[in-house]
């Protein structure tokens, strides 16, 4: 299977530190020698387990399959060097510093072999490590926790049949005060206890909604892709599942209205077949990692229980709303769709993208093409960049509306007097730049 390992990790985690500071924190997996993120060729491997010689088989292979839709390997492995599965070792690239994913083989030196089984609980419900420091949020507890103890149970039954690993966990570097793992708790003060706790069966739906709703919110995280990260890196309830910027592709809304014309053996497929919805092409990127290592080892029964949910699920759309569209002027609109739609991957430079502050970016952008060129660019998606960005069903209008806005932001006043110049000396153009605005610069 072609899947490239690309890193998984949501780019924008924030940690809050408590009462002092909010510090924005870029993240994501890299190769250690380039520090790129980067296509690595070797994929992590299940291990073979001999269930004849370990002690509870049923547990083991219980906690086999919920381990492979919480998709441990992934984190837990580092395919680049040298693919010891769940040995550790994967750098984690922040602004701060770089951290390191941890052995979770049962070596009693370097893993997690002398742990108990309580221990193993506490980490996985609550971020808190054996010896009760509190493990970052990378780590996707706050989804976990949702899971039940009897599956739980059975991951730690599976991951002391494992071969143990003797690696050594690397230091991690984050500066000051980062490094400072009691902080969490003010992020977990803010997010986390809100809805902390084991899944609860929903008798107003039938068993298999309650199954997937079970594996969506809690094993298989989903929403850690899928759904929009508020500033401190906490998904945003009322856009559950909307769609999401990761790593540089766009990880689509998966809600009622996102699948609406898809039926549940559609979006099963997306996960053994890695086809997309609507015929829209092959799955790539994290989500083909996602499949590779985790979600084509779902039962049938499983994979359409996920679906039954997600066709079910209702959000709010996180999108330009009618009386905006209809009454602000030009550029404001931009400044809105910007905002939410462009902002997650123009203000960071996430997937590469031209930030919205580089004005020699984007100076050399409306140099080397015309303006029709980038709105066309934006609107149908150019290389890493998404058609419509983050925003689907914005009209084509309000994506050139946020192709104007973004223009005049970034280009200093000479750059901006300039290319306004290059316009009025071609053909009209169907900007809207040459309209009459009141728009403060503030991104500069
Ligand atoms: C998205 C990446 C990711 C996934 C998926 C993931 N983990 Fe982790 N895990 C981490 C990171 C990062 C840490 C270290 C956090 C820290 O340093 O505070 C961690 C820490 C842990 C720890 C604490 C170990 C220690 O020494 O502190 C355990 C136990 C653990 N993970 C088990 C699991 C299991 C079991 C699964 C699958 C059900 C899983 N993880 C899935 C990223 C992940
Ligand atoms: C590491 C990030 C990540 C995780 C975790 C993840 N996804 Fe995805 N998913 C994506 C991305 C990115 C795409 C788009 C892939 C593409 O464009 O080729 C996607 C695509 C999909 C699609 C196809 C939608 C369409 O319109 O074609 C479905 C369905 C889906 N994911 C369901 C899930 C479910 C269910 C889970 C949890 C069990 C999940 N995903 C977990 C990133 C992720
Ligand atoms: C998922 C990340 C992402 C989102 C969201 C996103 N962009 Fe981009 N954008 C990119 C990347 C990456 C590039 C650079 C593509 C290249 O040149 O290869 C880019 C380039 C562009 C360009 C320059 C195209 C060119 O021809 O040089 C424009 C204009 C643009 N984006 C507008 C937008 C607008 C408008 C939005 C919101 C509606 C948006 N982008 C949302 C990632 C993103």
């Amino acid at each position: 299977m072609a899947a490239h390992y690309y890193s998984r990790f949501r780019y924008l985690l924030v940690i809050s530190i408590v009462g002092v500071a909010v510090a924005p924190l870029s993240i994501h997996a890299s190769h250690p020698a380039s520090g790129q993120p980067e296509f690595v060729s070797v994929e992590p491997t299940y291990p073979k387990i001999d269930y004849s010689v370990v002690a509870e088989p049923e547990a083991v292979r219980r906690g086999e399959y919920m381990a492979q839709i919480g998709d441990c390997i992934a984190c837990h492995t580092d395919s680049s060097v040298d693919s010891q599965a769940f040995a550790g070792g994967l750098s984690i690239k922040t602004s701060f510093g770089n951290f390191f994913t941890p052995n979770i083989t049962p070596d009693k030196q370097t893993g997690i072999g002398s742990w108990s089984e309580a221990d193993f609980l506490r980490a996985m419900r609550e971020g808190i490590r054996a010896d009760g420091s509190n493990s970052f949020p990378a780590f996707p507890y706050v989804y976990f926790n949702r899971m039940h103890d009897s599956d739980l149970k059975d991951i730690w039954a599976y991951l002391q049949a494992i071969p143990a690993v003797k690696k050594e966990n690397q230091g991690n570097t984050l500066s000051f005060p980062l490094d400072i793992r009691f902080l969490q708790y003010g992020w977990k003060a803010l997010f986390f206890y809100w809805d902390q706790g084991e899944f609860e069966v929903d008798p107003a739906h039938s068993d298999a909604w309650n199954r997937g709703a079970y594996l969506v919110q809690g094993p298989g995280h989903c929403s850690m892709c899928h759904t929009p990260l508020n500033v401190l890196g906490s998904a945003k309830k009322q856009h559950y599942l909307t769609g999401a910027p990761v790593e540089g592709y766009w990880a689509p809304d998966i809600t009622s209205s996102g699948l609406a014309t898809a039926t549940r053996f559609q979006v099963a497929d997306v996960f053994f077949k890695g086809t997309l919805i609507n015929k829209a092409g092959n799955v790539r990127g994290p989500m083909a990692e996602v499949n590779h290592d985790s979600l084509q080892y779902l039962t049938r029964e499983d994979s359409l229980a996920i679906a039954e949910y997600l066709k079910s699920v209702k959000s709010t759309q996180p999108k330009v709303s009618q009386s905006i569209r209809a009454s602000q002027p030009h550029l404001k609109l931009g400044k809105q769709v910007y905002t939410n739609a462009c902002s997650a991957c123009h203000s960071s430079g996430a997937a590469g993208a031209p930030r919205i502050t580089d004005s020699s970016a984007w100076n050399n952008r409306v140099q080397a093409r015309p303006l029709d060129k980038l709105y066309q660019h934006a609107i149908g998606g150019y290389n890493n960049m998404p058609a419509k960005g983050a925003c689907p069903s914005c009209s084509d209008n309000e994506i050139k509306a946020a192709v104007d806005y973004m223009l005049k932001t970034a280009l200093t006043a000479s750059q901006y007097k300039n290319f306004q110049h290059s316009l009025s000396a071609s053909k009209p153009q169907s900007a809207g730049v040459n309209k009459p605005v009141s728009v403060k610069d503030e991104a500069k």
